[in-house]
């Protein structure tokens, strides 16, 4: 039986003021509309199906509170047991709110990211547990659904497509799911990786790192690099120009389009996160 909450079939925008503003045909992937509010239950139900077909009675990841929220309410969805592995004062307050609400269990480490998913693998080693982080391979599969959606959306695949980038899980799902009709990918990570305001991307080693450069170069794309302030104008941008809220890490597709698309080309940026959720 699938472990859904009704994610995907997200709305693609158009965004005729930004559009005008940076001289290209934009769109948005409006992601926040998933359940919990993030692209993260695309991936979730996939891999919380077979873990229970597989007989797993708990579920473990680490994360910077999306996956976090996702994990939890749909182990609550399945009846499993959901063990949350975030670094202490790191995920944003409403998220882990979201957690709690739905009966997840969080574990505080001192640290980095790494620190907190070198924990849940130690976690995940159990008869029973099994890890649901993006290194699970059913959360890419099912994360590459939103490629398909975008192909359907548009009648073919855009020029360009722009995304945040933390662990870079979320590249190597847009990059499978296109497929062969692949578009210039264009992922952006924070300049300060480490200390970010965006913390849903405060990952300082992105463990897909290896195949979302590789995606990328096959794309004739580049990854970009922002600051704070460029992330937080662009957030700003997305509200007043075009009514959508997200959450900081959210804007960062934004956040570089001045050089990272061609004048006249149909870009899609992938808005991942609501702003309900992070809402500095
Ligand atoms: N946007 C949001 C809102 C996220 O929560 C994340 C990652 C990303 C973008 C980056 O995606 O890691 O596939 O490159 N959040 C993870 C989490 C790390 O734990 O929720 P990525």
């Amino acid at each position: 039986m699938t472990v859904t909450l009704g994610e995907g079939r997200t709305p693609l925008l158009p965004a005729p003021r930004l559009s005008e503003r940076f001289g290209v045909e934009l769109w948005l992937k409006w992601e926040g509309a998933n359940p919990t509010g993030s692209f993260k239950d695309r991936g979730m139900t996939v891999a919380v199906t077979r873990a229970v077909e597989d007989g797993a009675h708990t579920l473990v990841c680490a994360s910077t509170g999306n996956t976090a929220a996702s994990c939890a309410a749909y182990a609550a969805r399945a009846g499993l047991r959901a063990v949350i592995v975030v670094v202490r004062g790191a995920a944003a307050g409403p998220k882990l709110s979201q957690v709690r609400a739905v009966g997840g269990e969080i574990v505080e480490v001192d640290g980095t990211f790494s620190d907190a998913f070198a924990h849940a693998e130690e976690l995940g080693s159990q008869r029973g547990v099994v890890v649901v982080n993006s290194t699970n391979p059913h959360r890419i599969e099912g994360q590459k659904t939103a490629a398909l959606e975008i192909l359907e959306q548009l009648g073919g695949a855009p020029d360009m497509l722009t995304l945040p980038y933390g662990g870079g899980g979320n590249t190597r799902a847009y990059a499978l799911g296109f497929g062969e009709q692949l578009p210039r990918i264009h992922p952006v990570q924070s300049a300060d990786r480490a200390h970010t305001v965006a913390s849903a991307i405060r990952i300082v080693e992105p463990v897909h790192r290896a195949d979302a450069e590789a995606a990328v170069a096959r794309s004739g794309g580049a990854i970009e690099t922002v600051d704070d302030a460029q992330i937080a104008a662009a957030r700003e941008l997305l509200g007043r120009e075009e009514g959508l809220y997200c959450e900081p890490a959210s804007a960062a597709g934004i956040a570089a389009l001045d050089r990272s698309a061609r004048a006249g080309e149909r870009v899609v940026c992938v808005v991942t996160g609501h702003g309900l959720k992070d809402p500095v």
